[in-house]
Formats: structure tokens, sequence, C-alpha cells
């Protein structure tokens, strides 16, 4: 006991508390740049949209009018719910006035939104995908937000956007908001992954864990087998062969976020291969397949449409869809390998 404060200051959480995302991403870039400060204050804001939509899931089912289709179909020709729009307004509304943003582009938005008065500072985009698994929503499970932040490439401002259509190194940060038990921020600036915990006493994402690195192998394999018979058979046999061997564990949630979060934290493969309706799959590159592709790299992990390392892709179209296979690297390598077999 005695004086010293250290006695009675549990000093090391009390230091642990102060790490916010923000704080974190200054850190990280060992600068206090303006770049850094832009990139900084662009994952507060991205933040305080986690913040926003985690408070009104936890809530949906208690409020008028938050749950269930608005009766629309979007460009992805899907049903849209109504937490989609919602979710997609709050990006939207966080960026306004900020001095950061000058365009974002959505699963829910057919074009490009601008915000014309930050555009002659705001030299970013934000892509991203509001609510991830939005099936899951009315039945209160796990869902998430994906999203990557990438620099505005010259003065084109039409609605084409085509200087988005680059591969996914030219992402300057990308990274996954999970609405589960405890609501999570995963992200990352290209010098690892980190995830942050909602503590909502505080109203803060603490930092959980730095350096995050996926198992270069893991039991978990991540699929809807569902469309077995609508796969290449390549596809099947890679199947065939983990219901063949042991060691092998099934998990698929319908949220790409959570599914991945787990892959993650425990190893494995996801994979979202083409279907016969669907040659590219389901899943988009820009919002989706790109931002989880660099963070699982940025993990030690592998990303890979089948035939290539998707982060060298490019999109043909804001909305262009590509199979995916994602996770853990000797998992990713041995789908590969029944693909080149095939
Ligand atoms: P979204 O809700 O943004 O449209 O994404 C749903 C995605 C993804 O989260 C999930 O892995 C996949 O769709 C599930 O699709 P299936 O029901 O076809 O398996
Ligand atoms: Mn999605
Ligand atoms: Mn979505």
């Amino acid at each position: 006991m005695g004086n010293n404060p250290s006695n009675t200051i549990p000093e090391r959480s009390l230091n642990r508390d102060c790490i916010t995302l923000s704080r974190h991403v200054l850190q990280e870039l060992k600068s206090f740049s303006p770049d850094a400060q832009d990139l900084s204050s662009l994952m507060n804001r991205i933040a305080l949209a986690g913040k926003l939509i985690s408070r009104r899931l936890s809530r949906a089912g208690l409020l008028e009018g938050v749950l269930g289709f608005t009766g629309e179909v979007n460009v992805q020709g899907e049903s849209v719910k109504k937490l989609d729009i919602y979710a997609n307004q709050v990006f939207i509304s966080v960026f306004e006035q900020s001095g950061l943003v000058c365009r974002l582009a959505s699963e829910e938005m057919e074009k490009p939104y601008y915000i014309p008065e930050n555009c002659p500072i705001g030299r970013y985009t934000l892509v991203y995908d509001p609510i991830d698994g939005s099936s899951n929503v009315d039945i209160n499970l796990n869902v998430g937000s994906i999203f990557a932040v990438r620099r505005q490439q010259g003065d084109d401002l039409k609605e084409e956007a085509t200087d988005l259509l680059q591969d996914g190194y030219q992402q300057l940060a990308a990274g996954y908001i999970l609405y589960g038990p405890s609501t999570m921020l995963v992200y990352t600036i290209g010098t690892g992954v980190h995830s942050f915990i909602l503590d909502p006493s505080l109203g803060e994402f603490i930092l959980a864990q730095e350096n995050i690195q996926i198992p270069e192998h893991g039991p978990i394999y991540s699929v809807n087998e569902g469309n077995f018979w609508q796969w290449d058979e390549s596809i099947r046999e890679y199947v065939r062969y983990v219901h063949s061997v042991d060691g092998y564990v099934s998990r698929y949630s319908g949220a790409l976020v959570g599914d991945i979060h787990r892959i993650l934290m425990q190893g494995g493969v996801f994979l979202y291969p083409g279907t016969q309706k669907q040659p590219n799959g389901k899943l988009r590159l820009l919002y989706e397949s790109a931002p989880l592709g660099w963070l699982i790299e940025q993990a030690g992990g592998k990303v890979s449409n089948g035939r290539e390392n998707l982060l060298r892709v490019v999109p043909d179209h804001l909305h262009a869809r590509t199979p995916l296979i994602i996770g853990s690297k000797r998992d990713v390598e041995l789908v590969e390998s029944f693909i080149k077999k095939g």
C-alpha cells in the first residue's frame, strides 16, 4: 500500500484503455503528418459508423420499422433490408462535412455518392458493404460491415469512377466491424492486423489484440454446401477430400465477416466458388473480397480467386463479382491444388 500510486491505479489496464483506434493509427504510422492525421480521422469516422449501426442493431427488435425488407431490389438483384439502407446512410452521414471523403461507393448504391463540399480537400474514397450477412439480421445473428479506403486518382468526378477500378494493393486501409456478442473492429493500414472491442461504457473502440497472425493451417472449412451440384467438379473433389480425412470442421454462418473472423483467429479456409448460375460466385471484389483479402494477407494468410492472387485482380466495374478462396496459407493452397488438377 503506502503512497505509491501504482499500488492503487491498475496502470496496465489504464494504459490499454487509452489506446483508442485513432491513436493506434498514429502510433502505427509513427507520424503526425497530414496523411497520418487523415487516416486516423478516417478510421475514427468509420468507428463512429460502427457505433451507430451497433446501437441500432442491439435494439432493432424493440423498435418499429427497423427490421424486414423495404420492398426494393438493389443493383445486385437482391432484396433490400431496411437495415441495409439505414447502415448505408450512416456511412454517408458520418463523412458529411468531414473534409475527408469525396466519394463513397457501396453495395447498396448503383453509382458512387459524392459529397461535393469535401472534394477540394478530401482525396479519399470509401468503399463499403454496410451490412454484410443481412439475412442474419431478422433472426438476431451476427452481421458485419466491410470497408476499404482508396485514394482518389485524378479529377475525374464522373459517375463511372473508373479510377476505382484498380487492384487490391491500392487500398490504404481496410477492415471489418463484427456485430457479435461484442462489437469488434479489425483493421489494417498495411502494418499488420489489429483488433478493437467497443466498450459500451466508454463508447470507444479499445485495443484488444495487435499484430494478429492467422495460423498457417487450421481445421475450419467454410462453404455453402447447398451449392454442391452447382460447383465445378474440382471444388466437389476438394469437399469430398475434407469429408474423407480426419481433422476438418465445417462452419458457415451466412455472414462472411463472422466466418472470416473465426478463420483469422483459428485457421482454415472460406470459399465461395463460382456456380453454374453465377460463374464468378456471389461476392463483390471491391467492397467485400479485396478488403478482407488484404487484411488476411496482412495477417500472414492468403487470398485467391482459384487461379491467381486476388489482390492483383482489377475489377471491370464497380460491382464486379469474383470467386473467393481465403484464409490460412496452406488451406488456400490446398483448394488451389484441386482447382489446378481439375
Ligand atoms: P450481403 O448480405 O452483403 O449481400 O452478403 C451476404 C454474403 C456473405 O456475407 C455470405 O458469406 C454469403 O453472402 C452467403 O451467401 P449464401 O446464402 O449464398 O451462402
Ligand atoms: Mn456482403
Ligand atoms: Mn451487404
